[in-house]
């Protein structure tokens, strides 16, 4: 079931719920039975799709929206709201938050005391004193992390890759004037590795491994991946280093 992809099955339980619909619809019609309410042919199609979406091992919280999924589209129709509205509101979600449906990576940006402390870290490594060295954030949203860097180490090249289109304009307007940040759109799977002492990422579990496998591939020994929140499965981190911000972030360093 791994193979159909968390959007596969949750089109698949909409669609299996709405077949059970269809199904009941039949029966009832060549039964002589009367048609039932709009309700509850949402209740039926909503218990349908869990049942469906709970055979195909989805995530707990699928459950949850497919139970409530038909009952909002019921709802909103009957507020009248010009349809134009929600596919406008799609559109807007996807320009922000682009492929993270496909990656499991949502927008969530690297706190201030995050990017002091990396700061830091970057110049107790050495990092600093080398001219031209390169740093990259694998997935860098708005561009907070390679900005706040690159403003305190004026002699080193911060570079972002980010697949989304709203951060990435974001990133790009913000580095206006900035000579030593990059950045450019494209997904982070799609670029080397190689020329880089050290890899930021703020991801969530699920890249965690293919990154890390990519890292060990392309990254030559003794440079470092750096993980806000996010452990490689399995594997030790060189240092911990515990930021004292709002989310009490861990970056986890681990050396290649
Ligand atoms: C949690 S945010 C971190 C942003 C930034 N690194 C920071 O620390 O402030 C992760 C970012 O990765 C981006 N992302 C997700 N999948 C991606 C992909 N395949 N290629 C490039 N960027 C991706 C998301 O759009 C999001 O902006």
């Amino acid at each position: 079931m791994k193979s159909l992809g968390v959007i596969g099955k949750a089109v698949s339980a909409q669609i299996a719920g709405w077949l059970i619909v269809l199904a009941v619809l039949f029966v009832i019609a060549n039964t002589g039975g009367s048609m039932p309410s709009v309700w509850l042919i949402g209740v039926t199609q909503a218990a349908g799709s869990v049942a469906v979406a709970y055979l195909l091992r989805s995530d707990r919280w699928w459950l949850f929206i497919h139970f409530v999924f038909s009952a909002a589209v019921i709802i909103f129709r009957q507020t009248g709201v010009d349809p134009t509205w929600y596919l406008a509101a799609f559109l807007v979600l996807l320009f922000v938050f682009g492929p993270s449906y496909r990656s499991r990576v949502p927008l969530y940006l690297s706190s201030q005391k995050t990017i002091n402390v990396v700061s830091d870290w970057l110049t107790q490594q050495g990092f600093a004193a080398k001219q031209d060295a390169r740093f990259l954030d694998f997935g860098s949203g708005t561009g907070s992390m390679i900005l706040g860097l690159a403003k305190r180490h004026p002699d080193q090249q911060f570079v972002g890759v980010e697949a989304a289109w709203f951060p990435y304009l974001v990133s790009r307007l913000r580095a206006l004037g900035q000579s030593n940040v990059q950045t450019c759109r494209k997904s982070f799977w799609d670029i080397s590795l190689a020329d880089y002492p050290v890899v930021y990422a703020f991801l969530s579990t699920e890249p965690m491994p293919r990154l890390w496998e990519k890292a060990k591939q392309e990254m030559s020994p003794g440079t470092f991946l750096i993980s806000n929140s996010f452990i490689v499965p399995n594997v030790t981190p060189q240092q911990t280093l515990s930021v004292n911000d709002d989310r009490q972030t861990m970056l986890y360093v681990y050396r290649i």
